[in-house]
């Protein structure tokens, strides 16, 4: 069996304004908490015992996920009163690890939906006796991403985050928020002070001389820090995609949950997800898109690749594509939301179609 630590306490302000009243592990993907989904790939890969990394909103995750029992894992909670880092978190999670000094420890940032075989990367690196084994997949733009060259056996050669011009980007293995450390080098981590495991552990690491492994993998990825992506990933679990023992249903083109209503003449389509208490009315088209919990579309609406928080409610007539409506916002009939428009939390847009009855 092997111990995992799941980094969740992130401030998420990617993801902003859903993660103003929910962390970013704990927003729902198809249907649950994304973190449910990660916790759900980690017991069928053999873990026994995840300690939960928790900070911005740490008080939110034991209500809903206790001790693991209902899982058939034991879950620990840690908090850093302020965010450490990826490696503070980490270095945090260390005192709450039963694993011997030379064990594999598994690593995951909380927001990455992967397909990988994360048992077979245990196995990996414990064959190179490496010191951090690291899951890498490639990107056609590796821009956004920490780079990860490596040699012709695995070996990794340089950290790169974030490449900023043309000579830096000398390769398109990215950092893909997955690894196995030797307990051991988790321990060696400065406790106590803000630590990025990107940063500083990596090439601190890589300077000292230690074997680092990376794995390129390119099965189901994605990193679901952006709005976008989150969406993506939420109709791709619906959908089969990527399959999740998690996934509250039988994978299909959409995800009603119980207690959600969807009209007769309503259309739902591309992996949506009606949450609990959710409505759609007549004529509303929803596409490949997430209505968490008491969510409201109004007759006439089309909706496509957006996000509306719990409570949002989007008037009759309105189209939202590509788009984020916070929790408790309200949008009036006749609105267009557009590509990558974000309508915070609890604001009200007026109707448009009276405004131009009666200016026009
Ligand atoms: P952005 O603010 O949008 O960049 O999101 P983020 O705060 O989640 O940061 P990022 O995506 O870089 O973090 C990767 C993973 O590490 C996520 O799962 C975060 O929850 C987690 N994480 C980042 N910083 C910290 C931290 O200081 N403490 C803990 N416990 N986890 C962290």
């Amino acid at each position: 069996m092997t111990e995992a630590v799941l980094l969740v306490g992130g401030r998420g302000t990617r993801l902003r304004p859903l993660t103003v009243n929910t962390p970013k592990p704990m927003v729902p993907a198809a249907g649950v908490p994304f973190l449910a989904h990660q916790l759900a790939r980690l017991k069928e890969a053999g873990v026994d015992h995840v300690v939960l990394a928790t900070s911005y909103l740490a008080e939110v995750f034991e209500p809903y996920f206790g001790d693991g029992t209902a899982l058939g894992m034991r879950l620990t909670y840690i908090t850093e009163d302020e965010p450490l880092g990826t490696g503070g978190a980490i270095r945090s999670a260390a005192d709450a690890l039963e694993s011997g000094p030379s064990d594999p420890v598994l690593v995951l940032n909380g927001d990455i939906l992967t397909g990988l075989d994360i048992a077979d990367l245990v196995r990996r690196h414990r064959a190179a006796g490496a010191a951090v084994t690291l899951h890498l997949t490639r990107v056609e733009d590796p821009r956004a991403f920490g780079l990860v060259p490596t040699d012709a056996t695995g070996r990794v050669l340089a950290f790169t985050e974030k490449p900023t011009g043309p000579d830096e980007i000398v390769t398109d293995q990215v950092n893909a928020g997955c690894y196995v450390f030797r307990r051991d080098v988790i321990d060696a981590i400065p406790a106590g002070r803000a630590v990025s495991v990107e940063r500083e552990t990596f090439p601190g690491l890589l300077a000292d001389g230690a074997h680092l492994l990376g794995v390129v993998d390119r099965t189901y990825w994605l990193d679901l820090g952006r709005p976008d992506a989150f969406v993506q990933a939420s109709a791709d679990l619906v959908r089969g995609v990527v399959p999740s023992s998690a996934l509250p249903g039988t994978p299909g083109e959409y995800l009603v949950l119980p207690g959600a209503r969807v009209a007769e003449g309503a259309k739902l389509g591309g992996g949506t997800v009606v949450g609990a208490g959710a409505e759609v009315a007549a004529d509303a088209v929803v596409e490949g898109s997430v209505l968490l919990a008491g969510a409201r579309v109004a007759e006439g609406a089309w909706i496509g690749r957006s996000l509306l928080g719990a409570g949002a409610r989007i008037g009759p007539r309105t189209v939202v594509d590509g788009a984020v409506v916070g929790d408790g916002a309200v949008v009036g009939a006749g609105n267009e939301l557009r590509g990558g428009v974000r309508v915070w939390c609890d604001t009200r847009l007026p109707d448009v179609s009276v405004r131009f009855s009666s200016d026009c």
